[in-house]
Protein backbone atom coordinates (compact mmCIF):
# COMPACT_ATOMS: atom_id res chain seq x y z
CA UNK A 1 0.00 0.00 0.00
CA UNK A 2 1.16 3.62 -0.49
CA UNK A 3 1.51 6.16 1.72
CA UNK A 4 -1.00 8.56 2.11
CA UNK A 5 0.72 11.52 0.15
CA UNK A 6 2.42 14.22 2.26
CA UNK A 7 0.79 16.86 0.18
CA UNK A 8 -2.57 15.47 1.30
CA UNK A 9 -2.31 17.66 4.50
CA UNK A 10 -0.45 20.61 3.00
CA UNK A 11 -1.54 23.65 0.24
CA UNK A 12 0.67 23.34 -2.25
CA UNK A 13 -1.93 26.09 -4.43
CA UNK A 14 -0.68 28.63 -2.09
CA UNK A 15 3.31 28.57 -3.30
CA UNK A 16 4.29 30.08 -6.24
CA UNK A 17 8.16 30.22 -6.17
CA UNK A 18 8.34 27.34 -4.24
CA UNK A 19 6.20 25.30 -6.48
CA UNK A 20 8.55 23.52 -9.14
CA UNK A 21 11.07 21.85 -5.93
CA UNK A 22 8.06 20.01 -4.41
CA UNK A 23 7.92 16.39 -4.50
CA UNK A 24 6.79 13.35 -2.87
CA UNK A 25 8.81 11.34 -0.30
CA UNK A 26 8.45 8.04 -1.36
CA UNK A 27 9.07 6.36 1.93
CA UNK A 28 9.24 2.82 0.62
CA UNK A 29 11.83 2.89 -1.39
CA UNK A 30 14.22 3.90 1.60
CA UNK A 31 16.51 0.96 1.97
CA UNK A 32 17.28 -1.18 5.28
CA UNK A 33 20.44 0.16 5.18
CA UNK A 34 19.39 3.75 4.96
CA UNK A 35 17.42 3.13 7.98
CA UNK A 36 20.00 2.17 9.47
CA UNK A 37 21.92 5.15 8.89
CA UNK A 38 19.14 7.07 10.54
CA UNK A 39 19.09 4.70 13.49
CA UNK A 40 23.06 4.85 14.05
CA UNK A 41 22.65 8.88 13.62
CA UNK A 42 19.64 9.23 15.90
CA UNK A 43 21.22 6.97 18.72
CA UNK A 44 24.92 8.59 18.97
CA UNK A 45 22.60 11.86 19.13
CA UNK A 46 20.20 10.82 22.06
CA UNK A 47 21.95 10.77 24.88
CA UNK A 48 24.13 13.77 24.99
CA UNK A 49 20.65 15.46 23.92
CA UNK A 50 18.68 13.97 26.76
CA UNK A 51 20.81 16.01 28.69
CA UNK A 52 21.50 19.06 26.81
CA UNK A 53 18.59 20.08 24.46
CA UNK A 54 16.16 22.06 25.80
CA UNK A 55 13.38 20.29 26.92
CA UNK A 56 11.14 21.93 23.99
CA UNK A 57 13.07 20.39 21.53
CA UNK A 58 12.42 17.00 23.66
CA UNK A 59 8.79 17.58 23.78
CA UNK A 60 8.61 17.73 20.25
CA UNK A 61 10.49 14.95 19.05
CA UNK A 62 7.98 13.14 20.93
CA UNK A 63 5.13 14.97 20.27
CA UNK A 64 5.85 14.04 16.27
CA UNK A 65 6.43 10.90 16.54
CA UNK A 66 10.17 10.62 15.50
CA UNK A 67 11.64 6.92 16.07
CA UNK A 68 14.85 5.61 16.58
CA UNK A 69 14.72 2.92 14.23
CA UNK A 70 13.67 4.18 10.77
CA UNK A 71 13.50 7.10 8.65
CA UNK A 72 10.28 9.54 9.22
CA UNK A 73 7.45 8.93 6.82
CA UNK A 74 6.36 12.58 6.78
CA UNK A 75 2.91 12.21 5.84
CA UNK A 76 2.81 10.13 9.60
CA UNK A 77 4.89 13.26 10.76
CA UNK A 78 2.80 16.04 9.59
CA UNK A 79 -0.41 14.22 10.40
CA UNK A 80 0.59 14.77 14.04
CA UNK A 81 2.46 18.12 13.71
CA UNK A 82 0.21 20.31 11.59
CA UNK A 83 -3.17 20.23 14.18
CA UNK A 84 -0.42 21.38 16.91
CA UNK A 85 1.17 24.26 14.79
CA UNK A 86 -0.49 24.02 11.74
CA UNK A 87 3.23 23.73 10.22
CA UNK A 88 4.06 20.81 7.69
CA UNK A 89 7.56 19.17 6.85
CA UNK A 90 7.20 19.65 3.17
CA UNK A 91 9.39 17.20 0.87
CA UNK A 92 11.50 19.39 -1.73
CA UNK A 93 13.83 18.15 -3.91
CA UNK A 94 17.10 19.88 -2.19
CA UNK A 95 18.34 23.40 -1.82
CA UNK A 96 16.15 25.83 -2.37
CA UNK A 97 16.76 29.86 -3.76
CA UNK A 98 16.24 32.37 -0.85
CA UNK A 99 12.92 33.84 -2.05
CA UNK A 100 11.41 30.16 -2.43
CA UNK A 101 12.63 29.05 1.07
CA UNK A 102 10.92 32.06 2.25
CA UNK A 103 7.79 31.61 0.76
CA UNK A 104 7.46 28.48 2.20
CA UNK A 105 8.33 29.48 5.46
CA UNK A 106 5.73 31.97 5.65
CA UNK A 107 3.51 29.53 4.52
CA UNK A 108 4.16 27.47 7.53
CA UNK A 109 5.66 24.64 5.00
CA UNK A 110 9.22 23.90 6.45
CA UNK A 111 11.68 22.67 3.34
CA UNK A 112 12.52 18.76 3.64
CA UNK A 113 15.18 16.78 1.51
CA UNK A 114 14.09 13.31 1.50
CA UNK A 115 17.71 12.06 0.91
CA UNK A 116 19.81 10.59 3.77
CA UNK A 117 23.51 10.96 3.81
CA UNK A 118 25.79 7.76 3.15
CA UNK A 119 28.00 6.07 5.62
CA UNK A 120 31.20 8.05 4.71
CA UNK A 121 29.43 11.38 5.88
CA UNK A 122 27.89 10.37 9.38
CA UNK A 123 29.71 13.31 11.16
CA UNK A 124 28.68 15.93 8.52
CA UNK A 125 27.54 16.61 5.34
CA UNK A 126 27.65 19.61 3.62
CA UNK A 127 24.13 19.53 1.71
CA UNK A 128 21.32 19.41 3.96
CA UNK A 129 19.76 15.40 4.20
CA UNK A 130 16.58 14.20 6.14
CA UNK A 131 18.29 13.50 9.10
CA UNK A 132 19.58 17.57 9.41
CA UNK A 133 15.86 18.60 8.15
CA UNK A 134 13.56 16.23 10.39
CA UNK A 135 15.79 15.03 13.24
CA UNK A 136 17.29 18.86 13.57
CA UNK A 137 14.75 21.14 12.40
CA UNK A 138 11.18 19.97 12.70
CA UNK A 139 10.89 18.67 16.71
CA UNK A 140 11.48 23.06 17.19
CA UNK A 141 8.12 23.56 15.08
CA UNK A 142 5.58 21.74 17.24
CA UNK A 143 6.51 24.48 20.23
CA UNK A 144 3.90 27.64 19.35
CA UNK A 145 5.99 30.00 19.64
CA UNK A 146 9.12 28.83 17.98
CA UNK A 147 6.18 27.71 14.90
CA UNK A 148 5.28 31.90 14.68
CA UNK A 149 8.64 33.22 15.14
CA UNK A 150 9.50 31.35 12.40
CA UNK A 151 6.69 32.08 9.98
CA UNK A 152 7.20 35.90 10.84
CA UNK A 153 10.78 35.48 10.16
CA UNK A 154 9.50 34.18 6.65
CA UNK A 155 7.27 36.52 5.94
CA UNK A 156 9.83 39.56 7.41
CA UNK A 157 12.97 37.65 4.38
CA UNK A 158 10.14 37.45 1.57
CA UNK A 159 9.18 41.30 1.95
CA UNK A 160 13.33 41.56 1.83
CA UNK A 161 13.56 40.44 -1.33
CA UNK A 162 16.50 42.16 -3.32
CA UNK A 163 17.67 43.73 -0.43
CA UNK A 164 20.87 41.71 -0.27
CA UNK A 165 22.69 43.54 2.88
CA UNK A 166 19.11 43.32 4.82
CA UNK A 167 18.65 39.39 3.83
CA UNK A 168 22.51 38.83 5.00
CA UNK A 169 21.04 40.59 8.81
CA UNK A 170 18.41 38.33 8.66
CA UNK A 171 20.58 35.49 8.03
CA UNK A 172 22.57 36.08 11.02
CA UNK A 173 19.35 36.06 12.77
CA UNK A 174 18.59 32.49 11.89
CA UNK A 175 21.60 31.37 12.11
CA UNK A 176 21.94 32.64 15.63
CA UNK A 177 18.63 31.07 16.48
CA UNK A 178 17.16 28.75 14.28
CA UNK A 179 20.47 26.90 12.67
CA UNK A 180 22.76 27.62 16.07
CA UNK A 181 20.46 28.88 18.69
CA UNK A 182 20.99 28.07 22.80
CA UNK A 183 18.72 28.77 25.51
CA UNK A 184 19.66 29.29 28.99
CA UNK A 185 17.05 26.60 31.47
CA UNK A 186 17.68 25.91 34.84
CA UNK A 187 21.06 27.48 34.85
CA UNK A 188 22.34 25.68 32.21
CA UNK A 189 22.95 26.19 28.45
CA UNK A 190 20.59 23.94 26.37
CA UNK A 191 21.03 23.01 22.15
CA UNK A 192 17.54 23.98 20.41
CA UNK A 193 19.18 24.83 16.78
CA UNK A 194 19.52 22.29 14.33
CA UNK A 195 23.08 22.33 13.85
CA UNK A 196 23.96 21.85 17.06
CA UNK A 197 20.97 19.17 17.59
CA UNK A 198 22.08 17.02 14.28
CA UNK A 199 25.89 17.53 14.79
CA UNK A 200 27.72 15.34 17.77
CA UNK A 201 30.66 17.93 16.89
CA UNK A 202 29.26 20.77 16.99
CA UNK A 203 27.02 20.05 20.28
CA UNK A 204 29.74 18.56 22.06
CA UNK A 205 31.75 21.90 21.28
CA UNK A 206 29.20 23.90 22.95
CA UNK A 207 28.39 21.41 25.57
CA UNK A 208 32.50 21.70 26.45
CA UNK A 209 32.41 25.42 26.77
CA UNK A 210 34.37 26.49 23.42
CA UNK A 211 32.26 29.08 22.17
CA UNK A 212 31.70 31.76 24.11
CA UNK A 213 27.94 32.39 24.63
CA UNK A 214 26.51 35.76 24.90
CA UNK A 215 23.48 36.82 26.14
CA UNK A 216 20.74 37.36 22.90
CA UNK A 217 20.98 40.74 21.93
CA UNK A 218 19.84 41.96 18.30
CA UNK A 219 22.07 44.55 17.75
CA UNK A 220 24.74 42.10 18.12
CA UNK A 221 23.10 39.29 16.13
CA UNK A 222 22.42 41.09 12.97
CA UNK A 223 26.10 42.31 13.32
CA UNK A 224 27.72 39.07 14.19
CA UNK A 225 29.65 37.35 10.91
CA UNK A 226 30.15 34.00 10.39
CA UNK A 227 31.80 31.18 8.54
CA UNK A 228 29.83 27.89 7.74
CA UNK A 229 32.39 26.00 7.36
CA UNK A 230 34.19 26.33 10.93
CA UNK A 231 32.83 25.20 14.27
CA UNK A 232 31.31 28.68 16.36
CA UNK A 233 33.09 30.99 18.40
CA UNK A 234 30.13 33.08 19.82
CA UNK A 235 26.67 31.62 20.21
CA UNK A 236 23.85 33.81 21.98
CA UNK A 237 22.02 32.60 24.74
CA UNK A 238 17.88 33.43 24.88
CA UNK A 239 16.33 32.69 28.22
CA UNK A 240 12.91 31.62 26.96
CA UNK A 241 11.51 31.60 22.89
CA UNK A 242 9.57 34.63 23.59
CA UNK A 243 12.41 36.62 23.25
CA UNK A 244 13.28 35.48 19.38
CA UNK A 245 9.38 35.77 18.54
CA UNK A 246 9.76 39.61 19.57
CA UNK A 247 13.25 39.68 18.25
CA UNK A 248 11.52 38.81 14.31
CA UNK A 249 9.29 41.54 14.90
CA UNK A 250 11.69 44.13 15.69
CA UNK A 251 14.19 43.00 13.01
CA UNK A 252 10.78 43.55 10.99
CA UNK A 253 10.52 47.17 12.12
CA UNK A 254 14.43 47.73 11.96
CA UNK A 255 14.54 46.87 8.50
CA UNK A 256 11.41 47.00 6.63
FE1 LIG B 1 19.34 23.75 8.88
Amino acid sequence: MNPPAAAASIAPEVLSVAQPYLIQQDWHAYTPEQHAIWAELVRRRMPQLREHAAQEYLDGFEQIGLREDSIPDLSQVNRRLSPRTRWNATPVSGFLPPDAFFEMLAARQFPTTTYIRGRESMEYTPEPDIFHDVFGHVPMHAHPVFADFLQHYGRVCAGLMGDKDKLEKMGRLFWFTVEFGVIRQKGEVKLYGSGLISSHGEGTHVIEGRPKILDFDLDLVLEQKFLVSEEQKVLYAVESFDQIYEAAQEAEKRLS
